[in-house]
């Protein structure tokens, strides 16, 4: 009934897996998308949120979505397709494939754009544009980049053709290496950071401003940011995490797996949060400056610190890996499914996909310029018009609904034993936990937040 391998190769150890998941979910969705949100969204209370979110719903869904994978072998639609199947239960299950696909391909389109600018800053790190930078000073050289389409869109289309590259050769080859070398390199920069925010003076004011609760700042639209955050930082509701599993060898442990993925995760994000806030303070800037925040502040640190020159272009080379081993999982369904169902070549379905995603992020490209326009979003203003649009679509409504139809198949439509059988943790209280947080918990924290964001509750 159910294959045991997969048509896409498969992870040769448990480890190889927890370090491709751990490279798909650590990107920019840490280390630029944390901080700035949370500064949009007032800090304390919303980090407070965020964190319960991605343990009360994020750990129990992935694990749900990594034992959906394992057990279908294939892309998200035809595992889902499978399983839906095996499981004696409607085919409409597979359009948690088909959704996911539609995500990771609005997903990519802004995430390229981002991971560009990321690739431009070390370039700036390497030439010592950053030297005695200042607040006012950052924002224009910000704005000099943002401004400019034609720059935005050179660096998304050297960003789209690296990920189709990695892509269109497969995703194991490398990837396993690559992040164990990156992901330490990474950490280890960014204590490095903290330890510049330890001398800014601020550094107390920015622990305040991340870790004490101001209960009075969080909107509706805070927490369902917060809780779509849980899904995007962590990969899920989309598949990807799904396709990984689907390669993940039957006796590896899923429940250890997940925890350590989402603790590295969180500790990322966080350490980014401690190395930006104390700078933001020190230096006179907005912490809801937006989509720009680790830009318009890191590089001042780095300005300023002995070594910052070399520290720079090492950080912004490595967030630029980071964001292609999450690139990478975001259109790796969409090949599998070509690959399985239109008999493409992996090559020819990585191009194909390529350039579906790249047309799309020109949509990104004009939101920080000529197409900018602002809309209201539960109470709040957003000004960069399709980008801000597409984020909140996917990251607030896609990610979580995906999870949440995955969390009722994983509890409610499959058999209990199918579960058992899959996550091997006996009958014991492991085994229960997991199963009260995805049959009650989960979905319904998602649900109660979603009639919360549209004024319901
Ligand atoms: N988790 C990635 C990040 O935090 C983004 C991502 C979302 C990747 C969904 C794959 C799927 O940067």
């Amino acid at each position: 009934m159910v294959a045991t391998t997969s048509i896409h190769g498969m992870w040769t150890t448990r480890l190889a897996f927890i370090l491709a998941a751990t490279g798909s979910a650590v990107g920019l969705g840490n280390v630029w998308k944390f901080p700035y949100i949370t500064g949009e969204n007032g800090g304390g209370a919303f980090v407070l949120v965020y964190i319960l979110c991605v343990s009360m719903i994020g750990i129990p869904i992935m694990m749900a979505e990594i034992m959906l994978g394992r057990r279908g072998r294939q892309s998200p639609i035809n595992t889902m397709r499978t399983l839906a199947h095996a499981e004696d239960r409607h085919g409409f299950w597979q359009l948690i494939g088909w959704g996911g696909v539609i995500a990771g391909f609005l997903i990519i389109s802004y995430y390229s754009v981002i991971a560009g600018w990321a690739i431009a800053y070390a370039f700036r790190a390497l030439g010592g544009s950053f030297t005695s930078l200042t607040g006012e000073t950052a924002k224009d050289l910000f704005g000099a980049l943002t401004g400019d389409p034609e720059r935005l869109l050179a660096w998304h289309t050297i960003f789209m053709v690296m990920t189709t590259i990695v892509i269109s050769r497969g995703v194991r080859s490398g990837l396993e290496q690559a992040v164990r070398v990156l992901m330490p390199a990474l950490f280890g920069l960014l204590l490095v950071l903290v330890g510049y925010a330890l001398t800014s003076g601020k550094f107390m004011d920015g622990l305040k401003f991340l870790f004490v609760p101001d209960f009075g700042a969080l909107s509706a639209g805070a927490i369902i940011t917060a809780m779509g955050h849980a899904f995007f930082t962590l990969s899920l509701g989309m598949g990807a995490i799904m396709m990984y599993g689907s390669y993940l060898p039957a006796s590896a442990s899923i429940t250890r797996s997940t925890i350590i993925i989402a603790l590295m995760d969180t500790l990322v994000a966080l350490l980014a949060g401690m190395a930006i806030f104390p700078i933001v303070f020190a230096n006179g800037l907005e912490p809801g400056a937006g989509p720009g925040l680790v830009f318009l502040t890191l590089p001042i640190a780095f300005g300023n610190m002995p070594g910052g020159l070399l520290f720079g272009t090492l950080f912004f080379v490595l967030l630029v890996f980071a964001a292609w081993t999450s690139a990478i999982s975001l259109i790796e369904p969409a090949v599998a499914w070509l690959v399985e169902n239109q008999g493409f070549a992996r090559v020819r379905a990585s191009v194909y996909v390529g350039i579906v995603a790249w047309l799309l992020g020109i949509m990104t490209v004009l939101s920080f310029n000529d197409w900018a326009f602002s809309f209201d979003f539960a109470g709040e203003v957003k000004t960069n018009g399709v980008f801000d649009l597409v984020d909140i679509l996917t990251a607030n409504f896609m990610l979580p609904l995906g999870g949440l139809a995955m969390a009722l198949f994983a509890g409610w439509f499959m058999a209990r034993a199918s579960t058992q059988d899959e996550l091997a943790l006996g009958q014991g209280p492991a085994y229960r936990l997991w199963r009260v947080l995805i049959r009650y918990i989960a979905p319904l924290a998602v649900v109660l937040v979603f009639f919360n964001a549209v004024g319901l509750l």
